[in-house]
């Protein structure tokens, strides 16, 4: 899927150079043409020697070779690359990116490049929370470039947090994501809502559902690799999103989730409702876990916020509101009353009477009905390919 793209690999001065190496072969094994430069740094934790028997061409270091006094032209690679990944980076390689201290190779043709940057941070945790680096990284941000966000477990120095970088094969996947199903919806902002919410009864007690996230998880993935910048508000679940630009929301009642989805939807294009919400909440909340008494124990249960209606009432022309329908019976006449109640733009019929779909699963059947009545009846198939049905849908009704 990188058949013909040219990619600048550059590697800086972290334990993580390693991976670079399976990197380097992974991006060759799909297709691309891969150079790379790597700071004076990088070299000490990787030879050159290992990294060109790879991708089969010489290792650019410095701005010229010593012995023959070759001139390597940072604009001529800079203009060369369809994107350039650095990967590891390091802080301090982010900080020279960030501010323009072109003091190497890398940096040099990183102010020269023309394509897309992708960075991948590598980095102890502590360096990867300071003031500092956030403020570099979102300075890089700013300047269009994609920050591949570090994963959380052990690192070089012993410590256990954020600040591993990301697999090569997520990396590969990424690119072939951005290559392969272009920039669609760049530029647009989504909310997804996903998961269960949680009403509490006392400290060790819940309403809850059986919803595991994995519907909206794969709708807020689908989204963002058509280059859409994705907020997945989520309840308590224990998945995590695959796509390095969807930024992750959580919380637990229907409330909680009220006031987050109010708030991302005042600035996004299209809101996809696919979390089960709690219809009821318990009136009181009990401090103290509310013990056995051998009676009947009473609930009082109000309603929680219509959170989909909520939205649906402040929808501006120009925004998409889907909502999700999941019903036990008489589906498809719940799902048009849900519809129109709740002023969506088309809503996604998923019902309990099919098997293998709906909660936990994954797999789902659905129904996509919109505001004139026309439905598109879809087969039974996995969550992710059930997401990108209903991101063509969407991107259909926008174009
Ligand atoms: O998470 P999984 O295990 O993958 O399962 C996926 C799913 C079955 C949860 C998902 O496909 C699904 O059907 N989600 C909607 C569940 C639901 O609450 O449906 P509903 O028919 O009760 O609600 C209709 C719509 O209103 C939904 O978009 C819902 O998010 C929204 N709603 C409902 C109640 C409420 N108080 N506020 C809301 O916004």
């Amino acid at each position: 899927m990188l058949i013909n793209k040219r990619i600048i690999l550059g590697i800086t001065g972290s334990i993580a150079a390693y991976k670079a190496a399976y990197l380097a072969r992974a991006l060759i094994k799909n297709g691309a043409e891969v150079q790379i430069i790597i700071t004076p740094s990088g070299k000490e934790f990787i030879t050159p020697v290992t990294l060109s028997a790879l991708t089969g061409k010489p290792v650019i270091c410095d701005f010229f070779t010593a012995n023959t006094g070759e001139w390597h032209s940072h604009v001529d690679l800079g203009l060369w690359a369809d994107a350039m990944i650095i990967a590891p980076a390091t802080a301090s390689t982010i900080a020279k990116m960030a501010n323009g201290v072109a003091d190497n190779m890398l940096v040099t043709t990183y102010l020269s490049a023309k394509a897309p940057v992708f960075v991948a941070p590598a980095m102890d945790l502590d360096m990867f929370r300071h003031p500092s680096t956030i403020n570099n990284i979102n300075k890089l941000r700013s300047y269009g470039n994609y920050i591949i966000e570090p994963t959380t477990g052990k690192l070089a120095s012993g410590l256990d947090g954020k600040g591993r970088m990301e697999e090569p094969e997520k990396i590969v996947a990424l690119l072939d994501d951005f290559f392969s199903k272009g920039r669609l919806l760049a530029g647009k902002k989504v909310l997804v809502t996903a998961g269960p919410t949680y009403e509490k009864i006392d400290p060790v007690r819940f309403i809850g559902n059986y919803s595991s996230g994995k519907m909206g998880y794969a709708i807020a993935d689908a989204f963002a690799a058509c280059g859409a910048e994705v907020t997945l508000v989520s309840g308590p679940v224990n998945i995590e999103s695959a796509h390095h630009s969807v930024t992750r929301v959580n919380v637990e009642s229907a409330r909680q989730m009220c006031t987050a989805a109010e708030e991302y939807f005042a600035v996004a294009d299209i809101a996809v409702m696919c979390a089960a919400v709690a219809d009821f909440a318990p009136r009181d909340y009990s401090a103290g876990k509310i013990k056995r008494t051998g009676e009947d124990l009473m609930l009082q249960l109000v309603p929680n916020p219509d959170i989909a209606a909520k939205l649906g009432r402040v929808k501006r022309k120009e925004q998409i509101l889907a909502g999700f329908a999941l019903e036990s019976e008489n589906g498809e006449e719940n799902a048009v009353r849900k519809l129109k109640n709740k002023n969506l733009d088309f809503i996604i019929l998923n019902t309990l009477a099919d098997k293998g779909a709906c909660f936990g699963g994954d797999n789902n059947k659905v129904t996509i009905i919109n505001q004139l009545g026309e439905q598109e009846v879809y087969p039974l198939k996995s969550k992710a390919a059930v997401a990108q049905d209903i991101v063509v849908y969407t991107i259909n009704l926008i174009k």
